[in-house]
């Protein structure tokens, strides 16, 4: 394997920690697991260095700008640039049947704010032919989005960022004005979660539209994994959902841009409004009941 520059956020536990091992286990040349908190990233970087693994460590909080910009600078001063840029970090609301204005506007600044931020500091440093991943969800196929205003303006192929945050002000204005409509959504659970999955989906073809330089730029599905974000449910290990990611970073031909990926590997038509793809919340809750039984 060649040696390259790879980088995954919110990768001391979950998903990410699986990202960062099976990407090592490739041989990619330098592989950084970051974390918020730097106690937390050194304790998953001994954990991996004990099974014969050895990612390097940065501090990294995607919802804080200096931090961002920070990693950013010391990887251009370093190495010159990036190859590989996994967006992975995010959290889940904590109420999932009841959204607050507060809990709305910190998942979105997570979740979709935060991959914006890594793309100002970090998309300047990227090299010709890097590869960014963005974990979204299957609650961030358009199917979860059931108003149709909403549904022909983020599945135009011409999507510009503009109608990323005015679909992301019109969820926050309805809930703050106590305005959310049921029939506008697949569901109403996780809304804050879903609209901001919804959001890194189309905020992939929004990037992949503007990047250039033989960049490709894919966001995925990664699965039902076990982690703290299921509270332990789930079909799959964190090490089984390293492997998808790190293939669409590493295998898959540079020429496939702007797609939406299962944890399968196959391409899902991320804009195709009558597909059925998305688990339903009660799949989710009774994998909750397992694990409580
Ligand atoms: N697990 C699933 O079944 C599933 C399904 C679909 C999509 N996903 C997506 O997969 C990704 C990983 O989820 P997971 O299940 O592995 O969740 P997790 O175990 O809760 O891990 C989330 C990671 O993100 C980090 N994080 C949160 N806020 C951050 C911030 N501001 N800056 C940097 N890092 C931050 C967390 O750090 P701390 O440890 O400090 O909290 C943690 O390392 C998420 O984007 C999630 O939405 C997961």
């Amino acid at each position: 394997m060649t040696s390259k520059i790879a980088l995954v956020t919110g990768s001391n536990q979950g998903i990410g920690f699986g990202i960062v091992r099976e990407l090592c286990r490739r041989n990619v040349g330098v592989v950084y697991l970051t974390s918020r908190n730097i106690q937390r990233g050194k304790e998953a970087v001994a954990k991996l260095e004990k099974d014969g693994f050895y990612p390097k460590y940065h501090q990294l909080d995607v919802s804080d700008e200096e931090s961002v910009k920070t990693f950013a600078e010391y990887v251009k001063n370093k190495y010159g640039g990036l190859d590989i840029l996994i967006n992975n970090a995010g959290v889940l609301d904590s109420d999932f049947y009841k959204v607050s204005f507060e809990e709305a506007k910190r998942i979105i600044d997570v979740n979709v704010h935060g991959i914006i931020l890594m793309q100002k500091h970090f998309f300047p440093i990227l090299r010709d032919n890097a590869r960014v991943i963005n974990v979204s969800s299957d609650w961030g196929h358009i199917t979860n989005i059931k108003n149709p205003y909403w549904v022909q303006r983020l599945t135009n192929k011409d999507i510009k960022l503009e109608d990323v945050y005015g679909f992301l002000n019109w969820f926050l204005d309805s809930v703050k004005n106590n305005a959310l409509k049921e029939e506008d959504f697949f569901e109403n659970s996780v809304l804050a979660y879903r609209v901001s999955k919804v959001a890194v989906s189309a905020l992939t073809r929004v990037q992949q539209n503007d990047v250039g330089k033989g960049i490709s730029i894919n966001s995925l599905n990664p699965g039902f994994v076990r982690t703290n974000m299921t509270k332990g449910g789930g079909d799959m290990t964190v090490v089984e959902a390293g492997v998808t990611p790190v293939y669409l970073a590493l295998d898959i031909d540079q020429s496939v841009k702007g797609k939406y990926f299962w944890f399968d590997k196959t391409e899902v038509d991320w804009a195709d409004s009558t597909l059925d793809v998305v688990d339903t919340f009660d799949a989710f809750e009774k994998a909750l009941e397992e694990v409580n039984k």
